[in-house]
């Protein structure tokens, strides 16, 4: 256990471990020292002098060794010059203060030379409202400058950085922390200061241009307006909008996010893809903070690609195809017409459904198909990845823990395309001296912080991995990232390697799923579908819900010898949805509450940002309807009540409840609240941290594959 020192700041007495730096030392008792260029996720540079502080240590008495004592108090010599807090740790007996005299009209001093050449563009920043540099002017800052405003730096107003962010190179206050987290934190060091003094640039230096999946953070941790993303920028004010929390639905790594949201104007307001006109819209997605899962991070996929909610032409209300054609009726008929064709042929219905759909979706599709015999398929997701629900990584496990002596394996995946956050995080478990094997047929950006890279053709990885035995043996933890190689031999070799670990926090199989929720899927009892084309033919019902087997190519229509009776639940007419006998309006998770369970088994909660769309309606309760028409009792009234079935019902989800799913506890580095300077623009999370599955022992103890 680290050793622990005491000391006051601002009179104040803590105890924190030995090496903290003040200013953290600061924070967990509340006193946010002003900073700029220091980030809690960052190694300290000292660059902007924001951060001054009066020090003081206990005089030594050289002879004795003992501090000196006088009054009955350690005597404590103050230093000459002030500190920065962000660089200088904390020692036995220090006394700090940070709003002192002195330090006040240092730290006044430093904010009245930074607004020496800034535009103070402010009404029309988008960093306004939540702009640190803004935040610490009217609270330290005096209310004259004694420079000449034509002595300010002028440069192009915007600049691209790249297709995603913009660059307005006068708000820059060069505190670097845009090019530290290219460098440190996504280990992709494409922006670069340029010039000197006033005339100091930030650049970028790949080709594409910011050439990282990660760029949009900079925006969340620049301290001014200077980086914002083209999506947002002039999109709204930050205390115009409402903030609801969320889980992003595009890779199985789970991040929590933020929707701001913002009722428009009537009139020629766009968002993306759609006028809005008086509704309720997205306005960005943000970060929320789980250190557990994301840290305060977010990749551009995550930040950008949402979109597709909003598109105009979603499906808003039900259709039975009559005579060939698609026309619009209610949820009565189309309701009944499913009855009535499904009725005589239930043994023969088969559910197909994609990870695109939430826990409750997912269930209750499941007891509609139990409850008429048929089956439950999963559609397009990794061979053999059912393994994961015996060997799978179990509560207590967090790549942020990991670091030496655990053993990852990356065995057929490019974490950086397929799970961004995983790439980051496997990165930093790399570099805090994890061992990192690599499989893989072609290279990916991780293989530079590979320890062992091993090179095989495709479909030859699980040969590869099965000759690692000795290579992973003495691992104190193992945790093994599994992608398509072609079978399931691959999840059967990388399972063998972890099986006898099952159980234990920090070791255990992850499937690096192509959608969000495969992995809960897969824990519901859901089979993964194999050949699509037999099951077509085979069937005399096929309800598919969130998947376009036909667009995507996985049915050929024309070799189809017998259609089946075809009901497709879905946001927009996919191909699939074209075909279908009856067609049913879903809403979009941003419309509605509801589960998912990431690749690490993580069951995470997201709740309604904006209202739903016309008459859709939310799956697990498109399938409560149909099974009612059935005969077959399934929970629809909410998502909540659908989550206490599904805990009643399946082992790995005892217990969990959509309360336990909100819980948070205090987590470090302490972000958002009202020092948007200390973290940057992540929110706190306040929504849930989510719950990891427990593991049904008994198939684990079983031993075989
Ligand atoms: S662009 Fe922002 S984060 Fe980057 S150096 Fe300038 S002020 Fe700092
Ligand atoms: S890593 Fe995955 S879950 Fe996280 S923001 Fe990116 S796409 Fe979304
Ligand atoms: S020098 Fe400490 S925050 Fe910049």
């Amino acid at each position: 256990m680290a050793k622990m020192v005491s000391l006051t700041i601002d009179g104040r007495p803590v105890s924190v471990s030995e090496g903290t730096l003040i200013v953290n030392a600061a924070k967990t008792i509340g006193i946010d020292v002003p900073v700029f260029c220091y980030h809690p996720k960052m190694e300290p540079v000292g660059m902007c002098r924001q951060c001054l502080v009066e020090v003081g240590r206990p005089a030594i008495d050289r002879a004795t060794g003992q501090p000196v004592i006088e009054n009955g108090q350690p005597k404590i010599n103050f230093g000459p010059k002030l500190e920065t807090a962000c660089t200088t740790p904390v020692s036995e007996g220090m006394v700090v203060l940070s709003q002192s005299d002195k330090a006040r009209a240092s730290q006044k001093e430093i904010l009245e030379f930074l607004l020496t050449s800034h535009p103070l563009d402010c009404p029309v920043c988008d960093k306004g409202g939540e702009c640190p540099l803004q935040n610490l002017t009217m609270e330290h800052a005096s209310p004259q400058s004694r420079f000449l405003f034509d002595e300010k730096h002028h440069a192009e107003k915007r600049v691209p950085l790249g297709d995603k962010i913009w660059l307005d190179r006068e708000r820059c206050i060069q505190c670097a922390r845009c090019i530290r987290f290219q460098e440190q934190v996504a280990g992709e060091p494409v922006l670069a200061f340029y010039q000197r003094g006033r005339s100091t640039d930030i650049i970028t230096s790949s080709e594409p241009p910011f050439d990282s999946i990660f760029s949009g953070n900079t925006t969340d941790i620049c301290p001014v307006g200077a980086l914002t993303t083209a999506d947002f920028r002039f999109g709204a004010r930050p205390w115009e909008m409402k903030a609801a929390a969320s889980i992003c639905s595009l890779c199985p790594v789970g991040c929590n996010v933020t929707f701001n949201t913002r009722r428009e104007a009537k009139s020629r307001a766009r968002t993306g893809t759609t006028t809005a006109g008086g509704k309720v819209v997205i306005k960005r997605a943000m970060p929320r903070q789980n250190e557990q899962v994301n840290e305060i991070w977010i990749c551009d996929r995550g930040r950008f690609e949402w979109h597709y909610v909003e598109r105009e032409d979603r499906l808003e209300k039900p259709l039975v195809k009559k005579n060939g054609k698609l026309e619009k009726v209610s949820w009565k008929v189309a309701i009944e017409e499913i009855g009535n064709k499904v009725k005589g042929n239930k043994e023969e219905v088969v559910v197909l459904a994609s990870g695109r759909l939430s826990n409750e979706d997912l269930f209750n599709l499941k007891q509609l198909a139990d409850g008429l015999g048929g089956e439950a398929l999963l559609y397009d997701s990794l061979p053999g990845g059912e393994l994961t629900t015996k060997y799978g990584v179990s509560a207590g496990t967090n790549i942020g823990d990991m670091g030496a002596g655990t053993t990852i394996l990356v065995a057929a995946s490019d974490l950086y395309h397929e799970a961004p956050i995983w790439h980051l995080r496997v990165k930093q478990a790399a570099e805090r001296g994890a061992t990192l094997i690599i499989v893989n047929s072609e290279a990916t950006r991780l293989d530079k912080y590979a320890k062992h890279l091993v090179r095989c053709e495709k479909g030859e990885a699980a040969k590869k991995v099965r000759e690692l035995g000795a290579a992973v043996k003495d691992a104190k933890n193992l945790v093994i990232f599994f992608g398509a190689d072609g079978s399931s031999a691959l999840a059967e070799a990388c399972a063998e390697l972890v099986k006898s670990r099952a159980g234990k926090p920090n070791n255990g199989l992850v499937g690096v799923w192509p959608r969000a929720n495969d992995q809960g899927a897969l824990e519901l009892g859901f089979k993964p579908a194999q050949d699509l084309q037999a099951v077509f033919e085979k069937a005399s019902v096929v309800y598919i819900v969130g998947a376009d087997p036909i667009g995507d190519g996985a049915i050929k229509t024309q070799n189809v010898k017998r259609k089946p009776f075809i009901i497709v639940q879905e946001l927009f007419l996919t191909e699939t949805a074209k075909l279908a006998d009856v067609l049913l309006p879903a809403q979009a998770f941003t419309e509605r509450d509801g589960s998912y369970t990431s690749g690490e088994r993580r069951v995470q909660r997201f709740y309604p940002a904006v209202p739903a769309l016309g008459e859709t309606k939310a799956d697990y309760a498109i399938t409560a309807l149909i099974a009612a028409e059935l005969g077959i009792e399934v929970e629809g009234r909410s998502a909540g009540l659908v989550m206490d079935k599904l805990a009643a019902a399946v082992p790995a989800f005892a217990d969990i409840t959509y309360g336990k799913l909100a819980e948070t506890t205090e987590q470090w580095p302490i972000i958002g609240r009202a020092d948007l300077y200390y973290g940057g623009t992540s929110y706190q999370n306040s929504q849930g941290l989510g719950v990891p599955l427990g593991r049904e022992n008994k198939k684990a103890e079983e031993g075989s594959l």
